[in-house]
């Protein structure tokens, strides 16, 4: 039997969410001028310790900013500020992903540094609140989420730019159990926002002169899919020297490992959860998720993310001081990067290459068979500084 009910009750909140949707579309439209951090003083930098692990890798990130950012600070170029209750226990107490005073002060930074923040599953014990990234995504419209990968020694260089506000993630809290025999959860493309993502990776391509990887699977997705896909060939129009083509996630996902064609990829465009699923692949080959850093980029605001989880385990165990900085540390040098240093963020990853992959004077374990995170920031800061840094990374990328 036809539940009637059932069905009006979930049409009244489908028509609710498309409500938000169309309103959100008018927003991104709407916003035009990116930040010109050339012309900000002061840039706030925001530093929010998350939980678990967080606070800890946090710190070493600062430490090593504040270091290679020295003369700006004293100069009043560049401020850090400190934010607190970004954490578990925080956002559950006011059952917010972000509670509302945490949020004021994240408007009033140009950029934030955030430690890694614990997302309650289903079952967990924690109330359902959402991730704390996906509310800050959104909340401050973070549209691009810019994930590399260089394994320079296997010729890759990937540069993933995957939509951060849409997809699945858009509505994820927001689906709906029509009867108790029936889940629907909801997929929201829309042209807007997925134009400004495909534009901002052939713009990056055009800049470094790379070409464009687009990945969907609108075989199957046929109108959300579909929808990204001809905004590629839209937005293509517009950049006439640039080669781009269209994959699908599965093979793309099997294409990532295959030895013979992988380094052929260079910018990478995708769909939000497909984007999530493909960088976790791509880290794990560049030697873990540890090790990647993220940054989260609207015209606005940018957020800048290690990429893994807040390992309450090691906190709980007592170990935190053992955890790796690296991943939060290249979200730093991302940062560098994006607020105009590109200088110093490049040595900082040049730095993060050679203590990470290559010398590896220290091994991080996690434990205490391994060195501390403040250890490991020593060594950073040590080989960040070393005249001869540039050569000693050429020697060993190009070996
Ligand atoms: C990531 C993470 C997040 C995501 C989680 C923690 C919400 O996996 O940044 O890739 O799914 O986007
Ligand atoms: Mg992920």
């Amino acid at each position: 039997m036809v539940d009637k009910q059932a069905i009006e009750a979930a049409r009244e909140h489908f028509g609710k969410l498309l409500e938000r949707q169309l309103a959100r579309i008018e927003r991104i439209k709407a916003d035009k001028g990116w930040t010109d951090y050339a012309k900000v003083k002061p840039i706030i930098v925001g530093v929010l310790g998350g939980d678990g692990i967080g606070p800890f890798i946090a710190a070493e990130m600062q430490r090593v900013l504040e270091m290679l950012l020295k003369e700006d600070i004293a100069n009043g170029k560049i401020k850090f500020r400190i934010i607190e209750g970004l954490t578990i226990e925080n956002r559950a107490k006011h059952l917010k992903a972000i509670p509302d005073d945490v949020l004021a002060e994240i408007r009033e930074c140009h950029v934030t540094l955030k430690g890694p923040t614990t997302t309650p599953e289903r079952g967990d014990g924690w109330p359902n609140i959402e991730s704390a990234n996906v509310a800050m995504r959104k909340e401050l419209d973070l549209f691009a989420n810019i994930r590399p990968v260089r394994i320079p020694k296997e010729g890759i260089d990937w540069m993933f730019y995957r939509e951060n506000t849409e997809d699945i993630y858009a509505v994820g809290l927001e689906g709906t159990m029509v009867t108790p025999d029936l889940a629907v959860d909801f997929r929201v493309i829309s042209r807007p926002g997925s134009e400004r993502i495909i534009d901002a990776a052939f713009n990056y391509a055009k800049e470094n002169d790379k070409t464009v990887t687009v990945v969907t699977k609108a075989n199957i997705i046929k109108t959300t899919d579909g929808l990204f896909l001809d905004m590629a060939r839209e937005v293509a129009k517009r950049y006439p020297g640039i080669k781009w083509e269209g994959w699908y996630i599965d093979i793309m996902t099997a294409k990532l490992i295959d030895p013979a064609r992988r380094r052929d990829y260079q910018v990478i465009v995708l769909p939000n959860l497909y984007g999530d699923i493909l960088t976790d692949e791509a880290a794990q080959m560049q030697g873990g998720v540890g090790t990647a850093g993220s940054a989260n980029v609207g015209k606005k605001f940018a957020m800048f993310e290690a990429i893994h989880g807040s390992a309450p385990r090691m906190v709980r165990e007592d170990r935190a001081q053992y955890a790796d900085p690296s991943s939060m540390i290249r979200a730093g040098a991302m940062m560098l990067e994006h607020i105009g240093y590109k200088e110093l963020g490049k040595k900082l990853h040049q730095a993060l290459d050679i203590c990470g992959q290559y010398e590896k004077k220290m091994v991080m374990t996690g434990r205490s068979t391994g060195a501390t995170g403040k250890e490991l920031g020593d060594y950073l800061m040590a080989t960040v500084q070393d005249p001869k840094l540039e050569s000693r990374w050429q020697e060993y990328v190009y070996a």
